[in-house]
């Protein structure tokens, strides 16, 4: 069970600045900035001005830890290094004056139709060309859909705990993040309800909820078919929009795939996110985001950068067809073992009250410590033992989740994994021993 720690009435934390919110319960970060010292800090935009020294998750100095459970990065060994270069050279033998050159803001449309193809057969997700654009990964379609949709002081309904660079995103842009709880379901609906009506009666309606329906950064939790149906009747009830962030869709390992929240939604309310990061390569830089083509318009005229991966995006289109399934099946072999390898040496090793969840898919565990404990006092103990993992309170937009960690099994080997786990349980162990519990 994932703690439910915030409710209605109760405080939350906006991170942004809300300026035009009259439910402001918290001082905004420009607020209570101190001015940069450095010598550019007249030249520094507000937003810039307010924003720390050194990035939230920045990596800490010294040799990185043998054992690694932070990233939310695919398995080294099983990259297609040698597919990749054979796409790339096939690709550069007949479109190489395409592929070297500026492309067009939405995409190349060779990638766009395997896409659409492979977003037809697996996600059940009938869209026409101009439904889609190619992004610089799935982050940057996030960055634009805010961008196109958060002025300062907006609210955004997300789940929490949720992926830090949602949070981290929706700070940059001056909105604010009003936390939903999360359980074993997926988004607490009623909750979700309960703070939509909040926001709207208060004037300031949410711009849209963001989710990740299938196993959850960072819970690994999927939300169930009724709570998607649900989310779909409440953003037509109260005239918002979803952004459905499905990055991991493809790694079920067990269960049922469920159907998209997009694909059900008949009020086109839906943004669609995905990406190549986890299912090719994540240096690609390819992710695309599915919507109504006014919002696609949008979102090109927004993107500066004209065309994403125009190169990678024509490597890509001939490494699909020929390698994305049976690539697929394998990532779901590989991690479907490290998954399991993870669970079992939790339960060997975890001390008594320390409980996590079970995903069917994806890459993450969630660990709920017994109450007391601190993650992040945990984390510089378990990197001088060779051990790095997420402490959970960085996967909130305000306070919250000090017990909790999550761990990453797509990275760490085979090998690694249950050594990594033992040292943790060690560390865990000795804390509470040393609490005199
Ligand atoms: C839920 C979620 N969305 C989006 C992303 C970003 O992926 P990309 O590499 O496509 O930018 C990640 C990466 O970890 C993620 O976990």
């Amino acid at each position: 069970m994932i703690p439910v720690d915030r409710g209605v009435g109760m405080s939350v934390t906006p991170i942004g600045c809300p300026a035009q919110n009259p439910i402001k319960e918290h001082a905004c970060m420009s607020d209570v900035a101190t001015p940069s010292r450095s010598r550019f800090s007249t030249l520094y935009s507000r937003k810039a001005q307010a924003l720390p020294d050194a990035p939230r998750m920045a990596a800490a100095k010294g040799t990185p830890p043998r054992i690694s459970f932070i990233y939310g990065f695919p398995d080294a060994a099983s990259l297609p290094g040698q597919q990749v270069a054979e796409a790339t050279a096939r690709a550069m033998g007949h479109s190489a004056d395409k592929a070297l050159q500026y492309g067009g803001v939405l995409g190349v449309p060779v990638l766009i139709d395997e896409l659409l193809a492979k977003l037809k057969a697996d996600q059940k997700i009938e869209a026409e060309p101009e439904n889609v654009i190619i992004t610089s990964g799935a982050s940057q379609a996030v960055e634009l859909i805010m961008e196109a949709l958060l002025d300062r002081g907006d609210i955004v309904l997300a789940e929490q705990p949720t992926w830090s660079g949602f949070n981290v995103g929706v700070n940059n842009m001056g909105g604010v993040v009003v936390p939903i709880a999360i359980d074993e379901q997926g988004t607490d609906v009623d909750l979700l309800e309960a703070e939509l009506t909040r926001y709207r009666d208060a004037g300031t309606p949410a711009k849209f909820i963001y989710v990740i329906p299938n196993f959850q950064n960072p819970t690994g939790v999927t939300m169930t078919l009724a709570r998607r149906k649900r989310i779909i009747e409440l953003a037509e009830a109260f005239d918002t929009l979803i952004m459905e962030d499905d990055a991991y869709f493809d790694l079920r390992y067990e269960g049922d795939f469920l159907p998209t929240i997009y694909s059900m939604d008949p009020n086109q309310r839906t943004i669609y996110l995905g990406t190549f990061s986890k299912i090719m390569g994540a240096g690609m830089r390819l992710g695309w985001a599915v919507a109504p083509p006014e919002l696609i318009t949008k979102l090109s005229i927004l993107k500066m950068e004209g065309g994403s991966g125009i190169f990678a995006s024509y490597v890509a289109a001939e490494w699909v067809p020929k390698h994305l399934t049976g690539h697929i099946a394998e990532l779901r072999t590989i991690y479907r073992q490290r998954r399991d390898i993870m669970l079992a040496a939790l339960e060997r090793h975890m001390p008594d009250g320390a409980t996590w969840t079970r995903p069917d898919g994806g890459f993450f565990i969630w660990v709920t410590l017994p109450e007391g404990l601190n993650a992040n006092e945990l984390v510089t103990m378990s990197r001088e033992r060779g051990v790095d993992f997420l402490p959970g309170s960085a996967c909130y937009a305000g306070p919250g989740g000090e017990n909790t960690l999550r761990l990453s099994f797509s990275f760490a080997t085979d090998e690694q994994i249950p050594e990594g786990i033992e040292i943790l349980g060690q560390i865990i162990s000795d804390e509470l021993r040393e609490q005199g519990r």
